[in-house]
């Protein structure tokens, strides 16, 4: 198996995504080599990633030298918000922060999304390097720029788009994560293959996704960069990444964030497909073929949450332009389609959606 895969995101400002194991113990070293110095760090962290990778990279900093300051926040989607953003914004004061230091993201994606916009916002913009430790973090959110926080309204209401200067995958890192984090960025990955690549759906039908790790995190992070590219500012091709979202956010509204991102979309998937084969938009057993998949890693398929009130917060959703949402439907396993409903026809469009 190869151990080391570099992908580069070709936006306005390009940077590099190292995937390999061992890269956590090798991250001065690629700061250093980033900056051509040793600028000063505030990484930003939450409490479970803390003891785990925080404390020891620290000090492993300190000892080689480095100016550097760690910021830590409780652990969970509860913390993102703008509350949290401010002691950030008083962390960076205190350590005095300039453009010309860098923040550091270690973490999952509540950690990436939080910290990320603290730095695109801390002095109109101080550059920041990713170092995602959950599967979601590593094949989606540190990828692409999108950062931001929750407000009560809903999710990511507040953001900015702010793309890292590196992102640094350490695989290995992936140990520590409970079962059902792993099963989040799963469903992520499910995602990427029934919208663009149905090798890689295959694989992971097949239940093969431990047995080529690596190669799955670096293929969905390629899948990623290259929409990312052509659709930078998520105008148009970029919301296919959407697939399954938006009934997706709306679980997780319903359930007060108690349901992960994760499963949301697996379940917003398998229901926004059961709804396009009745409508003839996909062929049928798709759906059956993703609820299935999703299974086999422990994600759920079926919820019991009224449609009228998922409808409703589904209106809520950010995507939505004027009277009309954005859905992304397939056209078959690795092949989807944006597909415009009006936001009062959505009901109708979704009924008896399958609750797999
Ligand atoms: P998370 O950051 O809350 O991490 C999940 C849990 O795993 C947390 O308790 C965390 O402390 C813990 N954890 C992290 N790494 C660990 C490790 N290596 N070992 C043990 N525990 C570890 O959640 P997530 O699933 O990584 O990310 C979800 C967030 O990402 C949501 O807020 C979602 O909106 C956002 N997101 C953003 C984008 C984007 O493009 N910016 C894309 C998808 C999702
Ligand atoms: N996760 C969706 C996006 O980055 O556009």
């Amino acid at each position: 198996m190869e151990l080391f895969r570099t992908v580069t995101v070709h936006t306005g400002r390009p940077y590099d995504i190292l995937v390999g194991q061992g890269l956590l113990e090798q991250l001065p070293a690629r700061l250093e080599q980033l900056e051509g110095r040793r600028p000063k760090l505030a990484i930003v962290t939450d409490s479970h990633v803390d003891p785990l990778y925080g404390q020891q990279l620290l000090e492993r900093l300190r000892r080689q030298g480095w100016q550097a300051a760690e910021f830590v926040f409780p652990a969970g989607e509860a913390s993102k918000h703008l509350g949290t953003v401010q002691e950030v914004y008083q962390f960076f004061s205190r350590e005095q922060i300039t453009r010309s230091d860098l923040v550091v993201a270690l973490g999952g994606g509540v950690v990436g999304d939080l910290a990320g916009f603290a730095a695109a916002t801390w002095l109109r913009g101080v550059r920041f390097v990713q170092v995602p430790t959950t599967l979601l973090a590593m094949i989606d959110s540190s990828v692409g720029g999108k950062t931001g926080v929750d407000l009560p309204e809903g999710k990511n209401l507040v953001g900015a788009f702010w793309q890292p200067s590196l992102v640094v995958c350490d695989v290995d890192t992936l140990g520590t994560l409970p079962e059902e984090t792993f099963a989040d960025g799963v469903a992520e990955a499910i995602k990427y293959g029934a919208i663009l690549d149905p090798e890689l759906f295959g694989l992971l039908e097949q239940g093969q996704l431990r047995e080529h790790l690596l190669e799955v995190i670096a293929r969905c992070i390629q899948l990623k960069q290259q929409v990312v590219e052509q659709d930078e500012r998520d105008t148009g091709l970029r919301q296919c990444l959407n697939f399954g979202h938006t009934l997706g956010h709306a679980l997780e509204k319903y359930h007060q964030f108690a349901l992960s991102h994760g499963k949301g979309v697996a379940i917003g998937m398998v229901m926004l497909t059961g709804a396009c084969e009745r409508r003839g938009i996909t062929p049928p057993g798709t759906a059956q073929r993703i609820a299935a998949c999703c299974r086999q890693y422990g994600l759920p398929t079926g919820d019991p949450a009224p449609l009228d009130a998922l409808c409703q917060n589904c209106l809520g959703d950010k995507k939505r332009s004027g009277s009309r949402l954005t859905l992304v439907v397939l056209d078959r396993i690795g092949q989807f389609r944006l597909y415009p409903v009006e936001a009062e026809a959505l009901p109708a469009f979704l009924e008896g959606a399958r609750h797999g």
